[in-house]
Order: C-alpha cells, then sequence, then structure tokens
C-alpha cells in the first residue's frame, strides 16, 4: 500500500541513480501547479549546481528514462530544470481501488510502535477552566488519537490538579461557610478507632448533600481573592493544605469530596466535547513519592541548598538564555509545581516506562517544562529525549488578549458548550436543516455541529498560533469550518443511503474526469498528510486535509452525476469514489476528536 507520490519518488530516485547521480536529490513533491502536473521534482537543478552542468540536460535525461513507467502518464521539463509530472489514468484508478479496499484508507501504521503518553487538558479542582485547558484539551485528544491510530500504545492522562493550596484555600471556606464542616475538621484529626466504611459513607453522604459543585465555583473565587487581601485568612489556608498533605483525617475525607465532585462533572463536559481520558492521575498520586524523591536528588547530589530553599541546578555552559534552577522545597518546606511534574514523570517510569510523554500545556509554561525535563534527565527518570513539550498559542478575545466572557471572567467548559450548541441550533434553522429529524436527534447533531465548530476552529491553525475566538464564524456551514465539513460527510452519507434504496452499488473505481482526478490525488495524499501531522505533533495538517478532501469532494458532486450518471459502469465506479472518500473523511475527522451525524 504504497502512495503514488511516494512511488513516484522511488521511479525518480531510480532514473537518478542510472543517469549517475545521487537519489537523495530525486525529491517528488506535490506539484504547486496543479494545472500543469500533479506532482514535480526539482533535484535536476540541485544535481546541475553540483555538477556545473545544465539543470534541463539533466532534466531532460531524467525524464526521458521515466517515460515508460506506467506510473506516469506525461513527463516534461519545464524553466531550468524542473521535471514535471502527470499520473496516468490506469495508475489513478489502481490506488483508488487499493484504498478503497483498505479500512486505514491508505493510511499506514508505523513500523516501530512506542509507548506514548500524553499529558494534557490539566483541569483543576476548584479553579475554573480557562481557554489554555480548552486548547490542551483540543488539541491534546488530537494527538492522542493520531499517535494511537499511527500504531504507539498511547495512553491519555489529564493530570488532574487536585492539590496544593487551592485545597487548603477551599477547606477553609467550606469551613467558614457551614459550621457542621467546621467541627467535622476540627474533630476528626486521626481516623476514629472503630471506624467503619458505612461511617464513611454516611459522613460522604452527608458531604454531599452540604457541598455541590455549585458551592465550589462560588466559594473558591472568593477565597482566593480574600487570600490575597487578608494575610490571617491565608496563613489559615496555608495551615489548613498543609494539614491535608500531613493526612489528617477529616481533611482528607472532605477533600476526596472536592475532587469527586469537580472530577465528575469535568467528566461530564469533557464526553460532550468528545474529550474521554485514559487516566485521571492526579497531582495528589504522587504526593507519597516527594519525599523518598527528594531524599534520593540530595544522595545523587543534584539538590543543593540555596537561601533555604532545596534546589537542582540544570543550567548548561552552553545554554544561550539563563535557564533558573527547579525550586524542588521552598524556604518555606513545600514542595513546588515543578516538585509534582519531577515526581509525576517518576510515576510514570514505574507504572508506564514511556519512549515518549508529550506535553500538551500553553506556550507559556515552556521554561518550566525545559526546567523540569533537564532535572529529570539528570536523575536518570527518564529515557533521553523522551519528554517533549508541545506547547500551543492563546485563543483570544475581540480584544487580543486571552478570552474572558463579557463579564470578564473565565468561560466555564459547561456554558462554552451550550453557548456553541445555542448557536448551532440556530445555524441548522436558518439553513433549512435538520427539519426532518426527531427533536432528539436535531439535539444531538446541533451538538455534533457544536463540536466540529469549536475543534475545527482550534486545529486548523497550527497549534503555535493564537487565534481570535469568533463563534459566528466558526458555526457558519460555508468557508473553512468544522460545520461545512460535517455538511460535506452528511451529504455523502444521503447520497450512498439513496443509492442503497436504489440498490446501486459501488463498484470499480475507474478515473477520468479531472474532477476524479483531483479527488483521487487528494485521498492518495492521506499517508503523507498523517506522517506529517504524527511527525510534527501537528493536528492541523490532518485538519487541512480534511478541509481540502471535502472540497474536492464538493467540486466532483457538482461536475460528476452519481446516480444520474450515463451508464452503469460509471455510476458504480463514482458511487464507490464518494463511499472512499466518506471513509477517509470520517476518519480524519474522527482523528481531530469530531463524530459526524448521519442526518442533517
Ligand atoms: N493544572 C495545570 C494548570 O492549570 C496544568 C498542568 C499541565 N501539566 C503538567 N504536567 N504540568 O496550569
Amino acid at each position: 500500500m504504497t502512495d503514488l507520490r511516494s512511488r513516484l519518488g522511488e521511479a525518480v530516485s531510480a532514473a537518478f541513480e542510472e543517469a549517475g547521480l545521487d537519489p537523495k536529490w530525486a525529491r517528488v513533491t506535490v506539484s504547486d501547479r496543479p494545472d500543469l502536473a500533479d506532482f514535480q521534482c526539482n533535484g535536476a537543478l540541485i544535481a546541475a549546481k553540483a555538477r556545473k552542468a545544465s539543470g534541463s540536460d539533466i532534466a531532460a535525461d531524467i525524464a526521458e528514462r521515466l517515460r515508460a513507467n506506467p506510473c506516469v502518464a506525461a513527463v516534461d521539463v519545464a524553466g531550468p530544470g524542473f521535471i514535471n509530472l502527470r499520473v496516468s489514468e490506469s495508475a489513478l484508478g489502481g490506488r483508488a481501488n487499493a484504498l478503497a479496499g483498505d479500512e486505514r484508507a491508505g493510511a499506514r501504521k508505523i513500523v516501530q510502535p512506542r509507548k506514548v503518553l500524553i499529558d494534557y487538558a490539566g483541569p483543576n479542582v476548584a479553579k475554573e477552566m480557562h481557554v489554555g485547558h480548552l486548547r490542551a484539551s483540543i488539541i491534546g485528544e488530537a494527538v492522542k488519537r493520531i499517535y494511537r491510530f499511527a500504531g504507539d500504545e498511547v495512553l491519555g492522562d489529564a493530570h488532574f490538579g487536585d492539590w496544593g493550596f487551592q485545597m487548603g484555600l477551599l477547606i477553609v471556606a467550606c469551613a467558614d461557610a457551614d459550621p457542621a464542616i467546621a467541627s467535622l475538621l476540627e474533630d476528626l484529626v486521626a481516623e476514629p478507632p472503630g471506624f467503619t466504611a458505612a461511617d464513611e459513607q454516611a459522613i460522604d453522604a452527608d458531604l454531599s448533600a452540604r457541598i455541590a459543585l455549585d458551592d465550589l465555583d462560588r466559594l473558591y473565587p472568593a477565597a482566593a481573592a480574600k487570600a490575597k487581601a487578608d494575610d490571617d485568612y491565608r496563613e489559615r489556608a496555608r495551615r489548613a493544605t498543609a494539614e491535608l498533605q500531613a493526612g489528617r483525617f477529616g481533611h482528607r475525607l472532605i477533600w476526596r469530596h472536592f475532587a469527586q465532585v469537580t472530577r465528575a462533572a469535568l467528566e461530564r463536559d469533557f464526553h460532550a466535547l468528545g474529550v474521554d481520558f485514559d487516566l485521571w492521575r492526579g497531582e495528589s498520586d504522587v504526593d507519597p513519592l516527594i519525599e523518598p524523591m527528594v531524599a534520593e536528588l540530595r544522595e545523587k547530589k543534584l539538590l543543593i541548598e540555596d537561601q533555604g530553599a532545596q534546589i537542582v541546578r540544570v543550567a548548561r555552559s552552553d545554554d544561550r538564555r539563563e535557564i533558573p534552577p527547579l525550586l524542588v522545597v521552598s524556604s518555606e518546606g513545600s514542595a513546588m509545581y515543578g516538585t509534582t511534574d519531577l515526581a509525576t514523570i517518576l510515576d510514570r517510569q514505574r507504572f508506564f516506562n514511556p519512549d515518549l510523554v508529550l506535553y500538551v500545556v500553553d506556550q507559556r509554561q515552556a521554561d518550566h517544562f525545559e526546567i523540569v525535563f533537564r532535572a529529570a534527565y539528570l536523575a536518570g527518570y527518564a529515557k533521553p529525549g523522551a519528554l517533549e513539550h508541545v506547547g500551543f498559542g492563546t485563543m483570544n478575545g475581540a480584544d487580543g488578549k486571552p478570552f474572558k466572557t463579557r463579564e470578564g471572567g473565565v468561560l466555564k467548559l459547561r456554558d462554552l458548550i451550550d453557548m456553541a450548541r445555542e448557536k448551532a441550533a440556530m445555524r441548522l434553522q436558518e439553513a433549512g436543516l435538520g427539519v426532518e429529524l426527531s427533536p432528539e436527534e436535531f439535539e444531538s447533531t446541533a451538538l455534533a455541529v457544536a463540536v466540529a465548530a469549536l475543534k475545527f476552529a482550534d486545529l486548523i491553525n497550527f497549534r503555535g498560533t493564537s487565534y481570535v475566538f469568533d463563534l459566528d464564524r466558526f458555526s457558519s456551514f460555508e468557508g473553512k469550518t468544522g460545520p461545512y465539513l460535517l455538511y460535506q460527510a452528511v451529504r455523502m452519507k444521503s447520497l450512498l443511503r439513496k443509492a442503497a434504496a436504489e440498490r446501486v452499488t459501488a463498484g470499480r473505481i475507474a478515473v477520468r474526469e479531472p474532477a476524479e482526478r483531483d479527488l483521487v490525488l487528494l485521498l492518495d495524499a492521506f499517508d503523507h498528510a498523517l506522517g506529517e501531522a504524527y511527525d510534527k505533533r501537528a493536528p492541523n495538517l490532518v485538519a487541512d486535509h480534511a478541509f481540502r478532501l471535502a472540497q474536492s469532494f464538493a467540486r466532483f458532486y457538482a461536475a460528476c452525476p452519481v446516480l444520474a450518471a450515463p451508464d452503469e459502469a460509471t455510476r458504480a465506479s463514482r458511487l464507490g469514489l464518494a463511499a472512499l472518500t466518506l471513509k477517509q473523511l470520517e476518519l480524519a475527522l474522527g482523528l481531530l476528536g469530531i463524530t459526524t451525524p448521519e442526518r442533517m
């Protein structure tokens, strides 16, 4: 199952070799003049420079050697030595039929699968999700699916922020809001003798009745603001955090309740967005590792004392900028964000031993990861080169700053999804779509359109680029949008349904019309696009492929009648092409975390 581009690449390499030229020059790329050629090779120009010979002479010689190749319909030389290649109809047809018979629609698996862990989303207890978390979820999910589809053994971990100062803040806020909670925290220093599972359940039930998600959402911002202004309050929260981390029983119970409530809500909202994690390891899970880890770092002579704090120096003599040390234990004696990340690396090494860990996290944390990774390599907690930060830019508001709601707050995931779903429902109605759907199916279709709008708008940009949130534009059925893609996919599905009703079946694909050629050339390029997306951790290349495929299908569908084709063989061929396009488009959208509805 090789793509035409690689096959032509091999043929051109062989021709270079026969001509006594270095085959490494024989790179074949998609033509930048599709009106003239399908593929091109600029290698004759490079060879001419190296040989001090004429580029057009070399190109003419290579072209002559390629003429007999059955894959090649035409080969000519343009300008100073560009070799232009046109693929033969038979090669295109052969490739299309091979793709039609392949459940992966041409996507090859990687030769050496690895163990890959993707650290993405990183939501926190109580602290609201902001746009950084949203982008991390969308991009991380796509990267995870692309890696898994390529054949790697992949785990996606939410790396739940369930530890640290915010927990102390919440404990204090809940105690102040409810005397019953205050006395529970006061009384339950350690596990009481004879404490049973039933006792624990009773406490859990009581906590559930007293503290719901809304309460956390309300109490946390107020507590965070108060701690900024009020030293005593901050000190109480700090102490509560320390007591929780020291294992005080009541504190542990209430903390577990916070984490459960938040996680259940997050999982539900993430799932609506088509984001599902394999692991919800919390920052708390690695807490027990920290003490022995610190001791080990000291033993390895990596940990040094600096103004009362414990640090690991990670700067190298060839650094071109100053790299600060990793702060492991603060002068107050607490473990830091980086400490948790280092312990998490150690933990992952023990339970999974990954070949690669991809951290899909906001670009603004680049320095943090550089420092943590260096420390991890020094300590031997990760295979050399196995840790990689996959950063991304921000989603901005119209003012060019990270997106905020009209009230100036961060947008909750739930609200964002609701907003996008309402907009999608409106758009469907405006477009006269969805009229035949039952109310339930209309709702689920609107959700699918909303998710496609949000995700595609994000993923079509290279992740490093920032973009402006514009729900109106994202939700349009026209332009480079998720809804446009879904609309094209749904058209394909309805065509296939209609064909089935008329008992027309797909058959051997033959490629004749220009629109058929273009479509097959694009279908052929799927494997290459996936390979690049994999290597560069760049889902936008899959998004771009999906968009071009949908566009190419629309042109094909306009130019080449399918069910009304002139003869049976053409009808069967075009139907086969439509079915193949749908298969590949759905695969590509699936890799982006976008599901296609059956109808609209
Ligand atoms: N919870 C963190 C935050 O909200 C993001 C975690 C990113 N992942 C990591 N391994 N540090 O900023």
